[in-house]
Formats: structure tokens, sequence, C-alpha cells
């Protein structure tokens, strides 16, 4: 389905691969997404030098810099809305979201979780996974509310843990599925907008 560009801002806090993936999927015409900006919330983001080549508008924000988290999250929106981003993707943000952001941007914040939720919430979801024994892991994008990995499921794919698979290498398969479902999932959430 063709459908205006939707302006995607983008939070990151480390390498950057989803964010890549839709940056990637935003200039191939395959996600209809302008991405107007990404911001970062620390300084070793390897994300920002991919951002970067790609010749998107970067921030990169020192958290304890600012006064409190609602400082922090009020310049972010700032930012956001300065770019115009109608939408946010959470791309390996390493926070949760407060209401200054959640507020700014209601049902409009996406996120990518490395296990299929409302399994294995949180940090080391997929090493979680493999120390509760499961044959099966995946990954979910959802909507994003003040819960933490809680917010409404958009899309999930799954993949069998193969025999004798470290976390490692189940993660980095894993990582290949996410960057694959991650720009499918907005584009289908894009596309409900416009339906509606
Ligand atoms: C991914 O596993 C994502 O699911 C989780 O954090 C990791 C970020 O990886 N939220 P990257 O920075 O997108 O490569």
């Amino acid at each position: 389905m063709h459908i205006p560009n939707a302006k995607v801002g983008i939070l990151i806090s480390g390498r950057g691969s989803n964010m890549k993936a839709l940056i990637e999927a935003s200039e191939h015409g395959v996600l209809n997404a302008e991405i107007v900006t990404v911001i970062a919330d620390n300084t070793d983001a390897k994300g920002v030098e991919i951002a970067a080549q790609h010749g998107i508008p970067i921030h990169v924000l020192i958290p304890k810099e600012f006064s409190s988290k609602k400082d922090y999250e009020d310049y972010v929106v700032t930012l956001l809305k300065a770019h115009g981003a109608q939408w946010v993707a959470l791309a390996g943000y390493m926070r949760l979201v407060g209401p200054p952001i959640l507020e700014a941007f209601p049902n409009q914040i996406v996120n990518i979780h490395p296990s299929l939720l409302p399994k294995y919430k949180g940090l080391h979801a997929q090493k979680q996974a493999l120390e509760a024994g499961e044959s099966v892991i995946g990954c979910t994008v959802h909507f994003v509310n003040a819960q933490m990995d809680a917010g409404e499921i958009i899309m999930q794919t799954q993949i069998p843990v193969l025999p004798g698979e470290s976390v490692e290498e189940v993660s980095a398969r894993l990582l290949i599925e996410e960057n694959r479902l991650y720009p499918r999932a907005l584009q289908k959430v894009l596309e409900a907008s416009c339906a509606h």
C-alpha cells in the first residue's frame, strides 16, 4: 500500500542495527517513512556513525547533564518536534520512556524487543529464554506504554534454538530477524494509521 511518508524520529543507545534497518527500508521505499532525526543517549553509541553516513540529523544527549529525567525527556520531545517527528521508534534505546515522551506521542511510539513477549521482558531476554530451556525464541515489535516491554504487540517473528547454540550465536541469528521485522512492523502501523 502506498501511503504518504510519515516522519519518524529514532532513539538509540548503542549499535544501531535496527535503526539502520529502518533507515535503509525508508531509503528503499519499502517503509513509507522519512527518518527525520536520530537521538542517542550516550556518546559511545555506534549507531551515530551509521546515521551520519546516511545524512540523518543526529543529536547526542547526556541524560545526567540534565537536572532531572523530566528535563531530559522534555528536551528529547523538543528535538523530535523540531524535526517534525510524528512517530518515535525505539531501537536499542536502553531507557524506560517516561510521561513527557509518552504524552507528546500518544500511541505513536514503537519498540523492538528480543523475545516473544509477554515472555522475557527487560534485559538479556535471549539469555532468559535459553536459561528457561526454550526451544524457540523470537522478537517482538510493540507499542510503548509506561510499563517496560508491555504495550500492545504489533508483530513477532520466531526461530528455533539450534542444539548446543550459545546465547551469542542465537542472539546473532535473532538480530537478523529483528532487522527484517522492524521495518515491516512499522510499515504495518503506518498503513493502519492511514486507514483510519
Ligand atoms: C536489539 O536486540 C533490540 O531488540 C533490543 O536491543 C537490541 C538493540 O540492537 N531492544 P541494535 O542497537 O538495534 O543493533
